[in-house]
This record gives C-alpha cells, sequence and structure tokens, in this order.
C-alpha cells in the first residue's frame, strides 16, 4: 500500500469548503459561506483574454511571470499605495494562495516559528504545517479582534526561547474585516524591526476598505515585507487564479525557483487577463467595493437591531458575529441547525481555529435576497 506523508494525511480540508460542501446537500440552501465576490470579471478584461485565444496565446509564460505583467502590476500597486516596486520585484503565482506557499517555502526553515494573530484564514495554518514550521498563536480575542504592538512584544516576551523568524499579517482581515490606520501599524512595524522579525502581508482584501484608504505595510516596512497580493477579489477573479508576491528581488529569485519548480508558472490566458486588469481596471473595484459598502451597512443595522454582538468591519466583505451565549450551542451547531431550518449558510467560526469558537461568519459578497433571507434566519435564530 502506497504510504502517505504524515503531515499530509493529518491535515484537514479546509473548514470552510467542508461546510460548504455539507450545506451544498441541502435542498434550497442559500450559501453565504464562500469568500467569492458575485460580480462577474468586467467584461474589458474577459474580451482582452478571448482575443488573445483567438490569437493562439496558448504557450508558456516566462517562469516569474509575463514581464510586461510583472511591470505593470509593480506600477500598479506603487501608484495605489506608494510603494516603490519595480518589475523584478514581483512574482505571478497561481492565486494569493501559492503566492502564501511559496514564500512561505522560500523563507522558512523547519523548526522556525511564526507569529499568527487568531482567528485566522484557515490556510495559513497547514502550509506551515506543510512546511515544518510551527506557530506561535496571538489571541486577538482580548484586543477587540485587533493587533496591537503590545500584544505582540508581550508574546515575544513569553517566547524568547524559541526561533520566531516571522509573522503572518492579514488585513482587512478574513474573517472578522478588521483592519489599520497608520499609527497602529507604525507602531506594529516598530516591534517588528526592533525584533528583527519579517512579515507577510496578505492584502488580498486592500480594495475593499470602506473607512479609511488602505495602507500597506511595505509603504512603512519595505525592506522586513513580502506582501501578498492578488485579484481575486480587487477585480472579481477567483477562478482565474492569479495572485503575486512583492518583495525584494533577492526574495523573489530564490521565490522564482520554487514557483518554477512546483506550478512552471501561471496559466498564460490568466497573465493576459491579469495585464489588463492593472493596466486597463485601476478603477474596476468601486463600483464593487461601492456595493458591499452599502450591504455592510445594512447588515450591521440589522444585525444589531436583532440585538447580534458583531465586529463592524473596516474592509473585506465577511461580517464575524458572536452567537448568543444563552443558546448554549457550538459554532458548528449553530451554523447547521441554521442551515437545516432556515435555509442559510454561514461559516462555523471555529473554521478560523478554535479562536473563532462562539463565532459565525458571514460573506455579505452576496444578493440583497439573499441577505434578507439570512437577516429573517437570524431573527428566527436568536432565541
Ligand atoms: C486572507 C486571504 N488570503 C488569501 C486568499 C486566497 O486567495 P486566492 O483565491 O487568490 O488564492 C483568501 C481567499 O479567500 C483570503 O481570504
Amino acid at each position: 500500500m502506497i504510504k502517505i506523508n504524515t503531515v499530509a494525511d493529518q491535515i484537514q480540508l479546509s473548514g470552510i469548503r467542508r461546510f460548504d460542501e455539507w450545506v451544498s446537500k441541502i435542498d434550497g440552501i442559500d450559501k453565504l459561506t464562500l469568500g467569492e465576490p458575485n460580480f462577474i470579471t468586467p467584461q474589458h478584461i474577459m474580451d482582452v483574454t478571448k482575443t488573445a485565444l483567438d490569437n493562439g496565446r496558448t504557450h508558456y509564460e516566462a517562469s516569474a511571470g509575463n514581464p510586461e505583467l510583472r511591470q505593470a502590476t509593480a506600477d500598479y500597486y506603487n501608484e495605489k499605495f506608494e510603494l516603490a516596486y519595480d518589475a523584478k520585484n514581483v512574482l505571478v503565482t497561481v492565486g494569493a494562495t501559492e503566492a502564501i506557499a511559496t514564500a512561505l517555502k522560500t523563507v522558512t526553515t523547519p523548526g522556525d516559528y511564526i507569529l499568527v494573530p487568531v482567528p485566522c484564514y484557515p490556510a495559513y495554518l497547514p502550509l506551515m504545517q506543510l512546511q515544518g514550521v510551527k506557530p506561535i498563536f496571538m489571541d486577538t480575542r482580548t484586543t477587540n479582534f485587533r493587533v496591537t504592538a503590545e500584544l505582540i512584544e508581550k508574546t515575544l516576551q513569553e517566547n524568547k526561547n524559541k526561533a520566531i523568524v516571522g509573522f503572518i499579517f492579514n488585513y482587512p482581515t478574513n474573517p472578522t474585516g478588521v483592519s489599520y490606520g497608520k499609527i497602529e501599524l507604525s507602531s506594529i512595524k516598530d516591534v517588528l524591526k526592533k525584533h528583527d522579525i519579517w512579515v507577510m502581508s496578505d492584502e488580498i482584501y486592500c480594495e475593499l476598505t470602506y473607512e479609511q484608504p488602505h495602507i500597506s505595510m511595505a509603504n512603512l516596512y519595505p525592506e522586513g515585507t513580502i506582501l501578498i497580493m492578488g485579484l481575486s477579489k480587487s477585480h472579481a477573479m477567483t477562478g482565474w487564479r492569479i495572485g503575486f508576491v512583492l518583495a525584494e528581488e533577492r526574495l523573489i529569485n530564490a521565490m522564482k525557483k520554487v514557483h518554477q519548480y512546483h506550478v512552471t508558472t501561471a496559466a498564460t490566458l490568466s497573465q493576459v487577463a491579469a495585464l489588463e486588469a492593472v493596466k486597463n481596471g485601476k478603477q474596476d473595484s468601486v463600483p464593487m467595493r461601492d456595493a458591499y459598502h452599502i450591504r455592510r451597512d445594512r447588515l450591521v443595522t440589522a444585525l444589531e437591531k436583532l440585538g447580534y454582538n458583531l465586529i463592524k468591519p473596516d474592509g473585506a466583505f465577511y461580517l464575524f458575529v458572536e452567537i448568543p451565549k444563552k443558546l448554549k450551542l457550538t459554532s458548528v451547531e449553530f451554523c447547521q441547525q441554521l442551515a437545516l431550518k432556515e435555509k442559510v449558510a454561514v461559516v462555523p467560526g471555529s473554521a478560523f481555529t478554535e479562536f473563532g469558537e462562539g463565532y459565525f461568519r458571514i460573506s455579505f459578497a452576496a444578493s440583497d435576497e439573499q441577505l434578507a433571507k439570512l437577516i429573517i434566519a437570524l431573527e428566527n435564530s436568536k432565541h
């Protein structure tokens, strides 16, 4: 019998996907589960890609990405977030997921430790496990789900004997929607710099902010930042699978090797689409962001009126809501009941590590009808 690697054997499929698969079997279910924009990719991007296909663009691209795309991507983020990248600072990957996996593989050694604020996007932890890297959790429940410089400092003091090399930061945050202003980010940067810790900053929701413009960690701490970006959320391009790593040239050159041996290059047609997005789609995210903004406000008002405690999201398209304690239900039980009785699916907080227990996550990348149904379902489920 073929033996399976012990880590591959032990890690679990994503709790979000598992729950989504479970609810998909329920007749008439409305799913507000996946982090999937409910818009299709802007038409100009699809048109350019169709023409490229008709012109026979079916061959391999350069491994680190099409050179014009690498330059246009650097220009795009430089302009939006006052950064100073060049084509050689960009690696084009298969979604942000591969960007994270490749970057982790390139800059960590088995036995290293990484700071991870929790609850968090679930993919980070299995990717670290596969690499033999261990997380040091920072429980953000005590700080309103926000990372603070004090929390980092305290965690470092408590773990002085461990080789902590990096910090995985994600903002606007999945699953809470929390984001940060310049003062908070600067003090986080100061503590990281003081302890010589790099940050892998997953800013894939950077264009979906509602309260204040996004500030990139790469603007404040360029020498210590590995920036993870992508078009999945900003341009409703989840299915095209395009992400980016932006970092020092030396790091990108090393990542290029890891990337090349795993995937050779991202799909050529998707790179054509990506080039059109970053060159001619600079404002594409605005109407989507405005639509999410309206939904966020409606949803927050409605759920607060029903008496739910929630984190008002600064960005992304998620709402992290506390399950009323009097119900005495785990997050999985609450979400299963909601799905079975009310035919609406949201994700149990425990999918975002055990630190998300007691909560559920709504994706409001959904239609007005679905959100109206959800509000009624939550009204029926609060007692
Ligand atoms: C925080 C975060 N990072 C990365 C990703 C993965 O993005 P992609 O679909 O581009 O691989 C997601 C997707 O939901 C996410 O929420």
